[in-house]
């Protein structure tokens, strides 16, 4: 069976995306088959691994509403071992008729689970906390919620925390989250101040491998390629190849002990 990770934190613009994109490079460099789920209208995941969001045929979308499987909405992207199920602004349509069907939390978790042929799958989730992320949430094994060093986000997670809390209660009672600190600047006084109060409130739920500023992740997005591929070599690559082996770590341990 895939493990199932899902990446989200309400707010936007803390490298949910980014994650999704460099983790999964990571992992397929490993040798590992990943599937990219796009769940979010704005389709920057889409656009991430080179595709055009308004020429596609099928989408997240159409999954989400039951309209197409999730294997006939995959496809595969220029990196061999690297497949997409991708986003574009029908998923606003999606998210809006989501609650109102039966079991609606239940739908993703449901259409994924034939794809048999994936090691992970990883849940790029709008920055929101509604129907979308709920659906999320409940699929996933383990939640990554990146966060920046700032004291706004820090405090943003309480409903993150609280929406962990109703999806383990709803029906995903083994599901584990870790913090993952994104866009670090060490030089910068408050962020390395923030760093250790997140360190200290949330101990080992944080990532040990922290994801440093660096303008090649911004480049890479814009070249269809996550950053492991794009510039092997830079110093966000390396990173989050650590960020990966960390997963897997983690992942596995949880395994044994299940
Ligand atoms: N470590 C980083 N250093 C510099 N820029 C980053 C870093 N991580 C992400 N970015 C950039 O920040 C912006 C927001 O990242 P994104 O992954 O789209 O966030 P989200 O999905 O949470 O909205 C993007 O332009 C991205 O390229
Ligand atoms: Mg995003």
């Amino acid at each position: 069976m895939p493990h199932v990770i899902a990446i989200a934190n309400e707010k936007g613009g803390v490298a949910k995306t980014t994650t999704a994109l460099s983790v999964g490079g990571a992992l397929v460099e490993i040798g590992y088959e990943v599937l990219l789920v796009d769940l979010d209208a704005q389709a920057n995941l889409t656009l991430g691994v080179g595709l055009r969001p308004d020429t596609l045929r099928r989408t997240v979308a159409d999954v989400l509403l039951n309209t197409s499987s999730a294997l006939s909405a995959s496809r595969e992207t220029d990196l061999p071992g690297l497949d997409i199920i991708p986003a574009n602004e029908e998923m606003n349509t999606a998210e809006r008729f989501l609650p109102i069907r039966q079991n609606y939390q239940f739908i993703l978790r449901n259409a994924l689970h034939g794809l048999q042929l994936y090691d992970y799958i990883l849940l790029d989730c709008p920055p929101s906390l509604g129907a979308v992320t709920s659906n999320a949430l409940m699929a996933a094994e383990r939640l990554i919620v990146p966060t920046q060093a700032e004291y706004f986000s820090a405090y943003a997670l309480r409903n993150m925390l609280q929406l962990i809390r109703r999806i383990r209660q709803d029906g995903n009672p083994t599901l584990v989250y870790n913090i993952l600190i994104t866009m670090l600047d060490r030089r910068n006084r408050i962020h390395r101040t923030i760093e250790g109060q997140i360190r200290s409130k949330f101990t080992e739920r944080v990532f040990q491998t922290v994801i440093q500023i660096d303008t090649k992740l911004r480049e890479s997005t814009v070249a269809g390629l996550p950053v492991t591929h794009f510039s092997k070599s830079s110093r966000s690559a390396q990173q989050y190849r650590a960020l990966a082996q960390e997963l897997i770590q983690y992942v596995e341990e949880a395994e044994t002990i299940a």
